[in-house]
């Protein structure tokens, strides 16, 4: 569904490319965690991926379309919901608007919009009180369960996240986690994740670790 081909990177010139040639396939309907040091260069892959960045050499592409065909913008509108730790709602609102506001953007079909937001906050513990509070008044493990609401209620089949549980406990770190194998397995999404996190990583399908400028599958 996604693949990198021949992709290089670097920021400021060549020789201190953060890797070269990388070639990498991501499937629908399975959980994919990269895994590596910091600052190797996970963010910056997964900033490709979301459509976010062009690579500095090589190509992304959709279901065999380069992204630059397709173009960068109709690629993050349509095709990829984005969960990042911070920046991820709009701050002004409420979660149940936080969902359905995304479901507009990216013309998510569904009757009743608001509906299914809120049956679907319910399903990860947002009750009705907690879905009309300004999205601030809620917790951090809280806000990142609106977060994958929202790609959940999105029709997008590609999910990438940013160390989704970077500053949450271990039981809601678990949770999560189990969140993401339901997008992959009972959504048939492509889900990829960023974690430092080994726990995490093990609970993925696949796992592509970043050592020495490259990616192996581990
Ligand atoms: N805008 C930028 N300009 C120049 N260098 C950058 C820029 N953004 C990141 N870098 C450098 O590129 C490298 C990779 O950064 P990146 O954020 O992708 O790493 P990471 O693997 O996500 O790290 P972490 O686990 O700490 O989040 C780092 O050495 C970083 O300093
Ligand atoms: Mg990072």
């Amino acid at each position: 569904m996604l693949s990198t081909k021949d992709v290089s990177y670097w920021y400021d010139n060549q020789e201190g490319a953060l890797y070269k040639d990388v070639n990498l396939d991501f499937e629908s309907g399975k959980l994919y965690g990269i895994i590596g040091s910091s600052g190797s260069g996970k963010t910056t892959l997964l900033t490709m991926l979301a459509g976010l960045d062009r690579p500095s050499k090589g190509e992304i592409l959709y279901n065999d379309t380069s992204l630059k065909q397709i173009s960068l913008s109709k690629y993050r509108n349509q095709y990829v919901s984005i969960v990042f730790q911070s920046y991820n709602l709009l701050p002004y609102m409420s979660a149940v608007d936080n969902v359905v506001t995304a479901m507009k953007i990216t013309h998510s079909e569904s009757e009743n919009m608001r509906d299914k937001a809120m049956r679907t906050l319910a399903k990860v513990g947002i009750d009705e009180t907690l879905a009309v509070k300004n999205v601030l008044k809620l917790s951090g493990g809280q806000q990142q369960r609106v977060a994958i609401v929202r790609a959940m209620c999105c029709d997008a089949p590609i999910v990438v996240a940013d160390e989704p549980t970077g500053n949450l406990d271990e039981t809601n770190t678990q949770e999560i986690i189990t969140l993401f194998q339901e997008l992959a397995h009972e959504q048939d999404k492509c889900v990829i994740l960023v974690t430092h996190e080994k726990e995490v990583s093990k609970r993925c399908d696949i796992q592509y670790e970043l050592s020495k400028k490259k990616f192996t599958q581990v």
